[in-house]
């Protein structure tokens, strides 16, 4: 049985499966509706979500399955004291897969241990969102057509944000990619991702706290929010959430075919001004998300 709990789990083949699974979706979508006719997913939310969780619930809709779940982890019987790989056992009874988020790092991991069902990682702490991923892989192979080649550039919060950990893990995977990393010093790239990922691999990279510096060299811009849930103190999360903002003015040197990206929810680092520039992709990317995440299901659920 297989599980996803970290990118790297899928090979580059894998991944262009997907891709070429997805893409025939959005085109033939009719010929998929009732793949996991009688096939139930789980959702298993201990922490906030919008996109992951309903675009996981829609994807398996539209495949012809049904889904079951909850939202948050006051009501299950977590709030009573239940642990994860208890949950895990007594879920995989009543569904064929199971989508789960947590606040704790290595949570999916340790519940795949002891699921007897798929287990799709929707996020654990600050460490790997890799359903994200496969859309940001998705967004990037529909409007810029390759992997290779490409400047990507990352701004905001590389410390706490898990999907630019799984991002940045992905993409060194290809040939000819550059990485602008744009923070504030406290929310640097961890040195983990820097040592195991970019050095050992020879990927090219700079550190910046200056948006505009490398604007017209870039292909991708992926824009992040400040992660006020994994800060220790709210007086540092207010000092540094609206360090970088994103406004027309700042795009004036970027490239016409620029893509920008973001994994959603903004809060305050894309001005709305932004949303009609035919470079904003992120909202293409959110519905991108769902045709991935039906091509993962039935990866996992080996349906052809
Ligand atoms: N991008 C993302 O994970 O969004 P949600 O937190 O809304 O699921």
């Amino acid at each position: 049985m297989k599980h996803l709990i970290d990118i790297k789990e899928l090979s580059k083949d894998e991944i262009k499966e997907l891709i070429e699974v997805a893409k025939d979706i959005m085109q033939s979508p009719e010929k998929y509706s009732e793949k996991c006719k009688h096939k139930k997913l789980a959702t298993l939310f201990f922490e906030p979500s919008t996109r992951t969780r309903l675009s996981f619930e829609a994807a398996m809709l539209e495949l012809g399955g049904s889904v079951l779940g909850f939202s948050e982890a006051g009501s299950s019987s977590t709030a009573k004291g239940e642990s994860v790989s208890d949950t895990i056992q007594v879920v995989g009874c009543y569904s064929d897969i199971i989508v789960m988020r947590h606040p704790k790092e290595g949570a999916p991991f340790v519940a795949s241990l002891k699921s007897s069902v798929p287990i799709i990682n929707a996020g654990d702490g600050g460490h790997n969102h890799p359903t994200q991923t496969l859309t940001d892989l998705l967004t990037i192979a529909c409007e810029k057509k390759r992997f290779d080649h490409l400047t990507i550039g990352i701004c905001g919060d590389l410390k706490f944000g898990r999907t630019v950990h799984s991002l940045v893990t992905a993409m060194a995977r290809y040939a000819g990619i550059k990485f602008v990393f744009i923070s504030p010093e406290e929310l640097k790239m961890p040195e983990y991702i820097k040592e195991e990922i970019l050095q050992k691999n020879k990927i090219e990279y700079v550190e910046t706290n200056d948006l505009e510096k490398y604007m017209g060299d870039l292909d991708i811009l992926y824009m992040t929010r400040v992660q006020k849930e994994r800060f220790f103190n709210e007086e540092d999360y207010i000092r540094l959430k609206d360090y970088f903002i994103l406004n027309r003015s700042k795009l004036e040197k970027a490239k016409k075919d620029l893509c920008i990206m973001h994994p959603l929810p903004r809060v305050n680092e894309i001005a709305t001004e932004v949303d009609d520039d035919p470079r904003a992709c992120y909202f293409k990317q959110a519905r991108y998300g769902k045709y991935i995440r039906m091509a993962l299901i039935l990866k996992l659920l080996e349906i052809k």
